[in-house]
């Protein structure tokens, strides 16, 4: 099945059971912003576990932070946001949408390498196991000839990027002949900046309200917070400071579900180290996080890092950890060196000292930072679309059968266990009670009584249930159930008293911290 169908059915997935809706639905929604449901709260808040624990639990020098939404607005200025933090925007005259211009030119590359790998596909067909892919892109002069394309655009598009060109990047869309998507025309306005900071007003009007903004990163209440905990918490560097939190851009294009956001959930760290370390550190934490990411056990082949050619003024390295969702590689999360920039400036913005005595070298200097940044809503995606299955079964009377399973990490999962009573009678739904009253403590439980035992098992599947215990006659007797296993859907015969170690090792947190590195 292509790629984008997979993805279509686990958007479609995602809102049939439970775990994403769009915001405002029954008002026809608002665009790019999104709400988890039942089991989507429940994994995103393991997903905040997995990262706040690996951070703050697993390093005795990382501490947390819960930092305010608003925040005084010369921050945002200090920080560049209020000047740099925009899109270049072009609006279609004809149908009024607005587009980001990047986004078309980008779209527009994507064609070409979309051309190449038709040509790449086709013939791999054609000559199957003696193709050599290689060789077939150095040669065929189709695949050469949108090579070149593709060359030439990128080229212009990252000068035109670099120089801030806006008139060169409307030039590009001109001499490309990228049309409207809606209208189909090239009538297009001059590109123009579009800053993508939400604002409101706190205060009333007639006391003169004050313009504040949404925070499009949680990093600036970090740094604002760095003398505040280094001070109270007699930090010494290098330390690093945690905050998982919502933040909100005007986003114009958003696209790919929950990949794009106008509100969204980040967990960032900022960790301060003496001038010079900084791109040990850096280097020290990019391998953490990959180790964080692999140890899902998604593929190590679907990781790859993206290092910035580019660098923003402020950074001396950064790097993009890429997940291979359905729609190809994208960014997951960014681990960027930042030097002293943020600090400095709001040394500079605020008149107060924002520095490190160090006992050691027996001076004072601004820190160094290392950040890593990773969008909640990202990782969600990437989880659940590295979980998404469907599988050929055979049934009992040799027919194909389906079956639509969430392979979800079980330490993930939403619901652990769902415990269902063979038959709704004979004390047996009594007994299934009794066993979730036991382990509700530990797991997050679900009692489940309609249907046959196979519909509830698909309906547990689907959810991404990792056990299911069946409770029936015999279990009054000798005290066993029936554990059934998501994946390999083999059952076992165990003690009730067994159901608590058996879980607990599978779903155990521990357990996944022995992985990282
Ligand atoms: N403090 C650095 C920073 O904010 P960023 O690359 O702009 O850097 C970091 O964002 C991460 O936040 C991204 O890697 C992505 O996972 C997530 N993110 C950014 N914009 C997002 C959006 N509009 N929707 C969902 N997630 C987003």
């Amino acid at each position: 099945m292509a790629q984008e169908d997979i993805f279509k059915k686990l958007v479609a997935h995602c809102k049939e059971y439970g775990y994403v809706f769009q915001s405002s639905e029954i008002y026809d929604g608002l665009g790019a912003v999104y709400d988890y449901g039942q089991n989507g709260v429940e994994l995103k808040n393991n997903i905040k576990k997995y990262w706040w624990d690996s951070m703050v639990l697993l390093h005795e020098n990382v501490v947390g932070l819960d930092s305010a939404i608003f925040m005084h607005p010369t921050i945002w200025k200090a920080s560049g946001h209020v000047d740099a933090f925009n899109d270049p925007l072009i609006d279609n005259k004809d149908s009024k949408k607005r587009y980001r211009a990047d986004v078309l030119i980008e779209d527009q590359l994507g064609k070409y390498e979309e051309k190449m790998n038709k040509e790449v596909a086709k013939a791999e067909k054609r000559f199957g196991d003696s193709f050599d892919e290689k060789q077939f892109r150095e040669t065929n002069p189709r695949v050469i000839a949108n090579q070149e394309k593709w060359n030439t655009l990128h080229q212009r598009f990252s000068d035109a990027l670099n120089a801030g060109d806006l008139a060169e990047l409307k030039q590009i869309i001109e001499d490309e002949g990228i049309v409207c998507p809606l209208s189909g025309s090239r009538n297009w306005t001059d590109v123009r900046q579009f800053n993508l900071m939400f604002s409101t007003e706190m205060g009333s009007t007639a006391e003169g309200a004050a313009k504040i903004y949404l925070r499009p990163e949680t990093a600036q209440g970090i740094f604002v917070n760095y003398l505040n905990v280094q001070k109270t918490g007699r930090m010494k560097i290098p330390f690093g400071i945690a905050q998982i939190g919502k933040a909100f851009r005007n986003e114009i294009v958003a696209r790919q579900f929950i990949f794009r956001m106008r509100e969204f959930e980040q967990m960032e760290m900022q960790y301060f180290v003496k001038p010079g370390t900084e791109l040990d550190w850096f280097d020290k934490w990019k391998e953490t996080r990959i180790s964080w990411h692999r140890a899902l056990g998604f593929g190590d082949e679907n990781y790859r890092f993206h290092v910035h050619e580019k660098l923003a003024h402020y950074a001396n390295a950064a790097v993009d950890v890429e997940y291979k969702f359905p729609f190809g590689f994208k960014e997951v999360e960014g681990i960027h060196s930042r030097t002293d920039f943020d600090l400095s400036q709001h040394q500079k913005f605020s008149g107060k000292k924002i520095q490190y005595y160090d006992p050691e070298l027996g001076e004072s200097y601004v820190p160094y930072v290392v950040e890593t940044s990773i969008g909640v809503d990202r990782m969600f995606l990437q989880v659940v679309a590295a979980s998404y299955c469907e599988e050929e079964l055979e049934s009992s009377n040799g027919q194909k059968d389906t079956r639509v399973v969430m392979k979800l990490p079980a330490v993930l999962a939403p619901v652990k266990l769902a415990v269902m009573p063979l038959v709704k009678k004979d004390g047996l739904p009594e007994k299934a009670r009794e066993i979730i009253d036991e382990l509700k403590f530990d797991f997050n439980c679900q009692y489940d009584e309609k249907d046959s035992i196979g519909k509830r098992y698909r309906r547990q599947d689907a959810i991404g249930t990792p056990f299911c215990v069946t409770v029936d006659h015999q279990s009054l007797e000798d005290q066993t159930v029936t554990i059934r296993y998501r994946d390999t859907m083999e059952q076992d015969r165990v003690a009730i008293t067994e159901l608590k170690s058996i879980i607990a090792e599978q779903v155990s947190f521990k357990e996944l911290f022995a992985k990282l590195k």
